[in-house]
């Protein structure tokens, strides 16, 4: 062959390649209204920056008549491109060849690209979109998942992990993106389960549908797999691009800053009125989230799922950081077993990857009840009181109202590593809420009494002059400051100034045991 002979048939190749599955599975795609593993990269990147590798990859399966059907890439597309300059690698499944199943070669292309992103120490992102195990590989295409599962592990905590799905993940599947650190989940198309409703049909009897069982409201609203629920592919691949702002390229960076022309020192007088006066009366944490965070831009995590903790992404005076807040809005903004794993999870990403933890604080203790008790509210619970004890990043914690009991102590008290506590005028810090404490410690006296409700709520007076304040707390030591609420983002941004360099350590040692 002569080289423009040599030339004209690369071109060749790269155009069948770029076909996929052929031109009628693309009309198809479309047809439904759904973009192809290319347009999506596309879609995904920096204009022009995708840098495709093994595109001429073909399975070597040889039963089942397979060895006739080979088609280039083999159902993923993988490489490297960047998003807002910052280098990233992915994988995209491409549904039109063989449903995006999983086969020996494809999973080594995107093993391939995941050893190179633990050594570049930068994000790998994966679209899912496939069939799941290639059928007709049997084992061979079970041992490549599994050499994907391990990558996921061992780069876990060292670079960013993000998946997409958008298209079905069924079966063991799911478990790659679940060990990633934020699923998106496009909204009708997207579905993750590990039995589908015909097994589950004949096992259990339970009748349910596809989007029932797994769609993108399931994972985001009742199992907490998913962090982001998205309208259409386009909103899914524009969260991604907006959670990527946040975090940094491995956990040797500092997330990316971002200038704003929101001065560190402005004040919001309305804040002082966001604590109701009366203590059982609920209000939106938000609020003070919203208002302290620059340009008041608040970017949620997991919005759906156990509300009564909100987690989440900002920035102060240019530079990122994770919010994590009791919702008093939310069943009096409790822990529970859904919401000590949701904070968890995100404390531990956050440590991993520097993005400092600010903590608002308004809880009234961990929820009762023999459903949590059985639940094993004991062993979740603890795993949040871990992931914040465990943390070395700058934790900087504000009371707005309740602390009480072990939940004091959990949500990033003094006593487990915190650097600045502060306390709003109305924090209440006590081992318990009022009238609990008076119906144990004077319970002998009300019983005696000739008026046991006017002792109740004399005693409950006493009890909250003394302790429904951040005094008691202020003059140990363990509040560094009660601070008036409207000064919070100016105090918050000193904090973090100040901590900017904060270096602190775990005992060497192989990993932990948190109680999982
Ligand atoms: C090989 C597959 C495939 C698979 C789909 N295809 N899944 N080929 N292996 N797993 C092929 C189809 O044969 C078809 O090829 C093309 O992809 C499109 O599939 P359709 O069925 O026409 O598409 P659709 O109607 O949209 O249905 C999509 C689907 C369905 C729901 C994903 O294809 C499906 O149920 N597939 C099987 C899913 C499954 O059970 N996978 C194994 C899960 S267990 P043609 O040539 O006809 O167009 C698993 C274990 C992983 O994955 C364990 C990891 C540890």
């Amino acid at each position: 062959m002569t080289i423009k002979e040599k030339l004209e048939d690369k071109r060749k190749k790269e155009k069948q390649a770029e076909l996929g599955g052929g031109p009628e599975r693309i009309k198809k795609r479309h047809q439904e209204g759904r973009l192809t593993a290319r347009e999506r990269i596309k879609m995904l990147v920096d204009e022009g920056s995708f840098q495709e590798m093994d595109k001429f990859v073909v399975h070597h399966c040889t039963d089942f008549g397979m060895e006739k059907k080979r088609i280039y890439g083999d159902g993923v597309v993988t490489g490297y491109g960047t998003i807002e300059g910052r280098s990233v690698f992915v994988f995209a499944q491409d549904f039109t060849v063989f449903g995006g199943s999983l086969s020996r070669a494809n999973a080594a292309k995107i093993c391939k690209i995941m050893d190179l992103a633990l050594k570049a120490g930068v994000p790998i992102i994966g679209l899912n979109d496939s069939g799941g195990a290639r059928i007709q590989e049997g084992v061979s295409s079970l041992a490549g998942y599994a050499d994907i599962f391990l990558r996921n592990v061992l780069a876990s905590g060292v670079i960013p992990q993000i998946s997409a799905v958008m298209g079905p993940c069924a079966g063991g599947a799911v478990y790659s993106p679940a060990i990633t650190d934020f699923i998106i989940m496009t909204q009708d198309i997207s579905r993750m389960f590990i039995t589908g409703p015909e097994v589950i049909r004949e096992v259990t009897h339970e009748d349910v549908t596809m989007e029932e069982l797994g769609g993108a409201e399931t994972h985001n609203r009742l199992s907490g797999v998913a962090h982001f629920s998205a309208e259409n592919e386009e909103q899914t691949l524009g969260l991604i691009r907006e959670l990527l702002s946040f975090i940094p390229d491995n956990n040797m960076e500092d997330p990316p800053e971002k200038e704003s022309s929101d001065p560190d020192d402005r004040v919001d007088d309305g804040l002082n009125m966001v604590v109701p006066d009366d203590p059982n009366l609920p209000y939106d944490i938000r609020k003070i989230i919203k208002s302290v965070l620059d340009d008041h831009y608040f970017f949620e995590v997991q919005e759906d799922y156990a509300k009564n903790i909100v987690i989440g992404f900002g920035r102060l005076g240019g530079k990122s950081v994770a919010a994590v807040a009791n919702q008093p809005d939310h069943l009096a903004g409790v822990l529970d077993i859904n919401s000590s794993d949701k904070g968890a999870r995100f404390i531990r990403f956050c440590d991993a990857f520097n993005i400092p933890l600010i903590t608002f604080e308004d809880v009234p203790g961990f929820l009762p009840g023999v459903a949590q008790e059985h639940g094993g509210i004991i062993r979740h619970g603890a795993k949040i009181l871990y992931a914040y004890a465990e943390a070395t990043v700058p934790k900087i914690t504000i009371i707005t109202r309740k602390a009480y009991g072990g939940a004091y102590c959990v949500m990033a008290s003094k006593h487990i590593r915190a650097d600045i506590n502060y306390a709003y005028p109305t924090a209440e810090i006590a081992v318990m809420g009022p009238k609990g404490a008076v119906k144990i410690v004077h319970r002998r006296e009300v019983n005696k009494a000739d008026d046991p409700e006017a002792l109740v709520d004399l005693k409950v007076k006493e009890f909250r002059d003394k302790f429904a304040n951040p005094s008691v707390a202020a003059e140990k030591g363990y509040i560094d400051e009660v601070i008036e609420p409207k000064f919070t983002r100016p105090k918050l941004i000193a904090a973090l100034r100040m901590l900017e360099n904060k270096r602190d350590e775990n005992p060497p040692k192989k990993h932990g045991n948190i109680p999982l």
